[in-house]
């Protein structure tokens, strides 16, 4: 497989993939997207997955936007496709059935911010800068920033930052609500480590079904979001998971799952 996205898998199911294309600050080229679509693809099929870390290769930043030399010359149909593989991408992301978290270790703009918006969430260390630059290249956001950016920081500020192309520091990204944790750059690795940690205790069935009630209930209205919750709830009651967890809570011990 292609050295542009590197893939980490531990004997728990933790992964942890890093677009690897440092010289060009991780942009995303038709060659990146493509081997990260096919990690993924392999990832949807990992039968114990419990959860994916995605960060950028190098100190400098996480994805400084979509390749600008590769869209240089398209024409509208090409656009097109390439925005259409950059999207099917995403949403394979976005749609693993385990946290995805965005490790943002420096520049993340424009096509970087939109991998970013699908991951569940995204801690960012104190030199990151954030970004939809693109109309200061003549263009919209078309890996679905204007999208993902207002459902998850409010239509105003979306459209302060896709109309105006300002850069935001992980500051003012923490207090829009686009990253949910700042820390130094030396941090994010022991962020990762604790947080590993941290899955890797919790009911790996529960772990998924909190998600998916989360995701498929926002697409609902709320009677309709609560009743699946419901079911979800008791689906647990089904398995092994809630047996051990309350059973250890009873005994007063750590649960094995
Ligand atoms: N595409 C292609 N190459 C890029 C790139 C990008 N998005 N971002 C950086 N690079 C390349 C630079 O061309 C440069 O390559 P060379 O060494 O071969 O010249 C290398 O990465 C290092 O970049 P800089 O020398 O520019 O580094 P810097 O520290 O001076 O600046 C930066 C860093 C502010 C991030 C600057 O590189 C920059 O502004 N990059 C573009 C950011 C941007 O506009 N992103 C949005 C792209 S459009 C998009 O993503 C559309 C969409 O929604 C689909």
């Amino acid at each position: 497989m292609s050295e542009a996205v590197i893939e980490k898998v531990d004997n728990d199911g933790m992964v942890r993939l890093t677009i690897n294309r440092p010289k060009a600050l991780n942009a995303l080229n038709s060659e990146v997207l493509s081997a990260l679509e096919a990690h993924l693809v392999e990832l949807e099929a990992h039968p114990n997955l419990r959860a994916v870390l995605i960060t950028g290769a190098g100190e400098k930043s996480f994805v400084a936007g979509a390749d600008i030399t590769e869209m240089r010359e398209k024409t509208p149909e090409e656009a097109r496709a390439f925005a259409s593989q950059a999207l099917r991408t995403i949403k394979r992301l976005e749609t693993l059935p385990v946290p995805v978290v965005a490790l943002v270790n420096g520049f993340c703009l424009g096509g970087g911010c939109e991998l970013a918006l699908a991951c569940d969430w995204a801690v960012a260390s104190d030199n990151a800068v954030f970004g939809q630059p693109e109309v200061l290249l003549g263009v919209i956001p078309g890996f679905g920033g204007t999208q993902r950016l207002p459902r998850r920081v409010g239509p105003a500020m979306a459209i302060d930052l896709v109309t105006t192309g300002r850069k935001i520091d992980a500051q003012e990204a923490l207090r829009i609500g686009l990253v949910n944790r700042v820390m130094p750059q030396a941090e994010l690795e022991s962020y990762a480590e604790e947080l590993t940690k941290q899955l890797k205790g919790n009911g790996p069935q529960s772990v998924r079904g909190a998600k998916q009630a989360v995701h498929d209930g926002m697409d609902q209205d709320l009677d309709s979001a609560l009743a699946l919750e419901t079911s979800l709830f008791a689906f647990c009651f089904a398995g092994d998971e809630q047996k051990e967890g309350m059973s250890a809570f009873v005994e007063k011990r750590k649960p094995n799952f």
